[in-house]
């Protein structure tokens, strides 16, 4: 990161949000699971005794990368001149000077992390803020499957936006989500509520809206935000597709490599405790890549701020009441109040 970038970072509300960096499945006791998030190389370190600690991938040292080296479980040992290092972050062993006092100044510069949603967050920033609300995990325990992380080149802002939008179903996602002639997006309502922004009464026609689905219809949607690169929504089909059985909440987060790079989840709770969650991953996962091209091609690549820098339609309510949201709230990473 550029001098100017690490400046602006500094009065930027982006470092205080929490951001998905690894399934917990994918990083075990007794590994090293290396990431980038904000611009900055971490490292999250799960020891052979359950302790999980994040660190940035920099050896205080010479600045090598630590994740290069090897863990055994107890100890990182950087690859440059091996220095050793407990999960605690501290430095444990010098070999060049095996008897010497290690004066302080040599640990590893930590950062914060907590597990939720069977996904592990970070917050690099003094003071973080609260996770995504994501009710449906907790309600329906043992219902979720995770997709992710799918890396895209898109910033976190465009992602989530895309999801809130319902006028590209028939185009984007055709004989899945929406189907001309059913082109026309009905009326909603967006308010602002204690954590964030909720669209209700949101109701589209679908030809396939889940993978449990035997026929096209109305589909109502409650969208939800609560944190700046996240969005929920929870979907209820018509009786005929199953009704609330039928139906299932998403969360999608949108982790931050660079401003204009992430690694996204998107995570599936289905009503039905007898439903085939595989079959819920794979129509997502279909839904999901039917998005990628487009979303990458959007420019700029930051989300515009300023009204007056796109041209918007009655059915973008919600995506401009997102962009004001981002603005209260403190957010320019990702958007054009970086420019
Ligand atoms: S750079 Fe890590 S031990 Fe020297
Ligand atoms: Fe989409």
């Amino acid at each position: 990161m550029s001098q100017n970038a690490a400046a602006r970072m500094l009065d930027d509300q982006i470092v205080n949000e929490w951001f998905p960096v690894a399934n917990c499945s994918d990083a075990q006791p007794g590994s090293m699971y290396p990431f980038l998030l904000l611009d900055g190389r971490y490292v999250l370190v799960h020891g052979a005794d359950g302790v999980v600690g994040v660190f940035e991938d920099i050896c205080p040292h010479r600045g090598a990368r630590l994740s290069l080296g090897t863990f055994d479980g107890d100890r990182v040992q950087c690859p440059y001149h091996g220095w050793q290092f407990a999960t605690s972050g501290e430095c444990a062993f010098r070999p060049a000077h095996p008897t010497m006092p290690i004066p302080d100044g040599c640990s590893l510069s930590s950062v914060r992390v907590q597990r939720a949603y069977d996904l592990y967050w970070v917050c690099v920033g003094p003071a973080p803020r609260n996770l995504p609300v994501y009710g449906a995990f907790e309600d329906k325990p043992g219902l979720t499957v995770a997709l992710g992380p799918k890396p895209m080149n898109a910033c976190g802002p465009r992602i989530v936006e895309n999801f809130l939008d319902v006028a590209h179903f028939p185009y984007v996602h055709a004989n899945y989500l929406g189907q001309p002639p059913h082109t026309e997006v009905r009326d909603y309502e967006v308010a602002v509520t204690e954590t964030g922004l909720e669209a209700t009464n949101v109701v589209a026609w679908q030809p396939r809206p889940g993978p449990t689905s035997v026929e096209g219809g109305d589909v109502g949607y409650v969208y939800g935000m609560s944190h700046p690169y996240s969005a929920t929504l929870t979907k209820v089909p018509t009786e005929a597709n199953g009704g609330e059985l039928g139906g299932f909440s998403l969360l999608l987060v949108a982790s931050p490599e660079t401003e204009t790079t992430c690694r996204v989840w998107l995570l599936t709770t289905i009503n039905d405790p007898d439903g085939d969650l595989q079959s819920f991953l794979d129509f997502n996962t279909i839904i999901f890549s039917q998005d990628v091209d487009i979303v990458e091609s959007q420019l700029p690549k930051r989300l515009p701020i300023d009204p007056r820098r796109e041209v918007h339609q009655r059915a973008d309510r919600m995506s401009l009441a997102y962009r004001r949201w981002l603005a209260d709230r403190g957010i320019r990473y990702g958007t054009t109040l970086n420019d």
